[in-house]
């Protein structure tokens, strides 16, 4: 088994300067940097296989150099690029000085191969083997999930993208991809910047937001229909992102595609989340994509002390470092002259319905908060690994109800099994999708339709901002077999 393992590692090897799979942006679009270095990856009759290293490395960030954890010496990390069906097989390898492992973010695969209880020790590896699902295409991602710290190893650069392709996407033949990873991080003297309290408390911002790693990079496509996917890979930043005088069509959510596209002016993407939409370019020139300001509820150390704990908002945004004057520019997309009349597909695919009344359980989750200890709950309970916090059946339909009882936005994240929202404060969800995260509210409750279908075995559910879920707010589910 060894003696194989290390030839197929000479082999991937071998490939990195062959340069690879790569992405379907087309080369040169980006006026800063590559926005999709080739990665070591290696296509064979039965699959894709890569390697992946979680490791220090110096790397380039808004025109210095900064040593992060990365995968790869990448930041962000490589991007994966499956299809529908086939076998992934990622070798993993830490070598950072601290025990890490590896989450697919949102892919429905057994919860024994995306492990979030395993242990990668330094110099250790772990070898990812699963089957892409069928009806999968979309964006999803990679990043540490070892409990207490995730948060550090997450701010610290590690997260990359998995794009799964499948049939679906020649809906978008006429349309020109790109991936735009959303990930802000703080520096000091070249290293990044450590937790303080009071990120603890609020999640951790830093005050270089990149988009692929760079700061405000230009996107020349050459074409005037884009489809951009969408990833927040952030701790705590929220996105609330608009197009100068273009509005977004939004075609997939988290877990893939939905059924035709629908237009919004402005889009919020909580830590966690993935959206694709497209754009029609309609003039030539520069088009700024913008990040509104968002209140999430982010406390300052004096509200904590106030009030027997009970904190009270900070309704400046200082401490999220947002104002609320100019929006935030994050890219400039320069739009081609010569623009034809780009049509939007109009049906993409459908979306089962999941109706309530099939469900076989209902079951409430309540997340909240202890502001002076920054300790996080579900259930009144801190996440404790030995205990399981909801048992359920294999194949069962479940509807869950979760709640925020905190004053801060909490982003719920389920772990491989895909769900869908049916109402927020009892208002029905407009259009059905496949989601991972959904956003809550400070004192707000959503309803969501778990389908338990395919796997049995134990993963968990939790805030996906880091840093609650690495203070407590996280639980079990076990799904037994039939
Ligand atoms: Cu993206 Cu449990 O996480
Ligand atoms: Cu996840
Ligand atoms: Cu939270």
């Amino acid at each position: 088994m060894k003696l194989s393992r290390r030839r197929f590692l000479a082999l991937t090897g071998a490939t990195l300067a062959a340069g690879a799979v790569g992405s379907r942006a087309l080369p040169g679009a980006w006026g800063a940097r590559a926005a999709n270095p080739a990665q070591p990856t290696r296509r064979t009759g039965d699959g894709l296989k890569t390697t992946l290293e979680a490791r220090a490395a110096n790397v380039q960030v808004a025109g210095g150099s900064a040593a992060l954890w990365t995968y790869n010496g990448r930041f962000p990390g490589p991007t994966l690029r499956l299809r529908e069906g086939e076998r992934a097989e990622i070798d993993f390898r830490n070598g950072l000085p601290e025990p890490t492992n590896l989450h697919l973010h949102g892919l429905h695969v057994p919860p024994g191969v995306d492990d979030a209880f395993l242990a990668v020790h330094p110099g250790e590896r772990a070898t990812y083997t699963f089957d892409v699902p069928h009806g999968s295409a979309g964006t999803y991602w990679y990043h540490p999930h070892l409990h207490g710290r995730v948060a550090p190893q997450l701010f610290g650069g590690l997260a990359g993208t998995i794009i799964v392709e499948g049939p679906a996407d020649e809906l978008f033949a006429e349309a020109e991809e790109h991936l735009l990873v959303l990930k802000d991080v703080a520096l000091e003297g070249g290293r990044v910047a450590p937790h303080t309290p009071d990120d603890w408390m609020n999640g951790k911002e830093g005050d270089l937001v990149l988009v692929n790693g760079a700061l405000r990079p230009t996107l020349r496509p050459e074409k005037g229909l884009l489809r951009l996917r969408l990833l927040n890979a952030s701790n705590a930043r929220y996105y609330r992102l608009a197009l100068e005088d273009h509005p977004l069509y939004l075609v997939a959510t988290d877990g893939g595609l939905i059924e035709k596209p629908v237009e919004l002016p402005e889009l919020l993407l909580a830590p966690g989340e993935r959206a694709e939409v497209l754009v029609r370019l309609d003039r030539s020139g520069d088009v700024a994509l913008h990040n509104r300001p968002y209140e999430r509820g982010v406390m300052t150390g004096a509200d904590m002390d106030a009030a027997g704990g009970h904190a009270g908002h900070d309704v400046s945004g200082m401490a999220g470092m947002e104002h609320e004057a100019e929006p935030e520019v994050l890219l400039t997309i320069s739009a081609p002259p010569n623009l034809r009349a780009a049509a939007l597909p109009g049906t993409l695919v459908s979306v089962p319905v999941l109706r309530e009344e099939d469900a076989q359980a209902v079951r409430r989750i309540v997340f909240s908060e202890d502001h002076r200890a920054a300790r996080f709950f579900v259930n009144g309970r801190a996440f404790d690994h030995r205990r399981t916090d909801v048992t359920a059946r294999r194949g069962d339909l479940e509807v869950w109800e979760v709640v925020n009882e905190g004053d801060m936005d909490h982003p719920f994240h389920l772990h491989v099994y895909p769900f869908q929202v049916r109402s927020r404060n009892g208002v029905a969800e407009p259009y059905r999708a496949w989601k991972d995260v959904v956003n809550l509210r400070a004192g707000e409750t959503v309803r969501l339709a778990v389908p338990l279908s395919s796997f049995s075995g134990k993963t968990v559910f939790h805030c996906h901002i880091v840093e609650h879920e690495d203070r407590g707010m996280m639980g079990v589910l076990e799904v037994k077999p039939g």
